[in-house]
């Protein structure tokens, strides 16, 4: 083929296409030659050092022993080594000390939200917004009181208020006049608040007893929303008319917090006291 060459004295390998396109045998760049030959050493040392060829029952391990799950390990067992030391603080702490020291709070809080999440968001909802028949916890309005030592209380023993359903007692009109005056905001100014008893539970002033878990009635945060197409006038008469939790009334409001004591571990209600404090802006 030699003597067909029409290009004589280049390094072709003698095949021609259209009169002057040609395939040239000219070796690789030297930087490329250089990098090919360092990749397969690569490889070869990597397959040394690190787990890299099968074998028929399992594969070489390499010299240096690293596995992914060992990598992992080590990974789990440091964020346990920090762990460790706040949940050992936690433990010796009571739950107002927790919130007091600035560190472990911001712990609490950040590790606690998975238990809020699992065991409350439920009912109370992702942030502690609340939900229909559940109260909100993000307000600073507390049917049971909002010190650290209440909440933790609330959530060990659960808590369940009971206000009678007074349907049966009290005349249409009534009911209305009462709504209407807790709707304005001032319950105490219609007589009745007082005639017919409503100040055992809710206070002279209508501001509630935390011992009771009686709502304020004054200020304009209610436990109990209007649903669907319902006003909040409908809403308050029917909490009247039917009570929350009065087992004689089969329409009554349902209301009830389960306790916690026996399924959560002291010092994971510590935290959730702790996290909840700092949602409502306890007092
Ligand atoms: C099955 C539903 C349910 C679950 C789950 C639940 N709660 Fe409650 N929670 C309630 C109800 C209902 C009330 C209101 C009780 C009442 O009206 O007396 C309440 C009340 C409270 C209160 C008192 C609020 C106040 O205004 O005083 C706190 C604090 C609270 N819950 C925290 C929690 C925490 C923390 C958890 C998770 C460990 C939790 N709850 C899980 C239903 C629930
Ligand atoms: C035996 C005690 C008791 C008596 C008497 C009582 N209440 Fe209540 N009331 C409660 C409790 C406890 C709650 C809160 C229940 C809960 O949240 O679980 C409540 C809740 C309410 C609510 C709902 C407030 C909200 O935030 O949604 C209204 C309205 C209300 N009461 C009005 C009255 C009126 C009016 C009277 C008098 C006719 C009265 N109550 C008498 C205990 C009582």
């Amino acid at each position: 083929m030699a003597d067909k060459n029409p290009f004589p004295g280049e390094n072709n390998t003698g095949h021609f296409w259209d009169d002057n396109l040609r395939e040239l045998a000219n070796p690789p760049p030297r930087w490329w030659m250089i990098g090919f030959y360092v990749s397969i050493l690569w490889v070869l040392v990597y397959s040394v050092l690190y787990p890299t060829w099968p074998t028929l029952e399992s594969f070489t391990k390499g010299v240096l022993g690293w596995t992914q799950i060992g990598e992992y390990q080590k990974g789990v067992d440091e964020v346990e080594a920090v762990r460790a030391e706040f949940e050992q603080k936690i433990a010796g702490m009571t739950a107002k000390e927790i919130l007091a020291d600035e560190g472990l709070s911001a712990y609490t809080e950040a590790s606690a939200k998975v238990l809020f999440g699992d065991n409350c968001a439920a009912c109370h909802g992702g942030g502690g917004q609340g939900g229909p028949g559940y109260p909100a916890l993000v307000d600073d309005d507390w049917l049971w009181g909002g010190s650290i030592e209440s909440i933790e209380q609330t959530i060990t023993l659960g808590r369940k208020g009971i206000m009678t359903a007074h349907g049966k007692i009290l005349k249409p009109e009534e009911v209305n006049g009462l709504a209407q005056a807790i709707v304005d905001g001032k319950p105490a100014s219609s007589p009745l608040f007082l005639q017919k008893g409503c100040i055992a539970c809710h206070g002279m002033d209508g501001k509630g007893l935390t011992v009771l878990g009686s709502a304020n009635l004054t200020d304009a945060i209610y436990r109990f929303n209007p649903e669907g197409d319902e006003t909040l006038l409908d809403s308050v008469k029917y909490t009247i008319m039917y009570g929350v939790n009065d087992a004689s009334e089969p329409k009554s409001r349902q209301a009830e917090m389960p306790k916690f004591g026996d399924r959560l571990s002291k010092d994971d209600i510590k935290k959730l006291s702790v996290v909840v404090f700092k949602l409502g802006g306890g007092q």
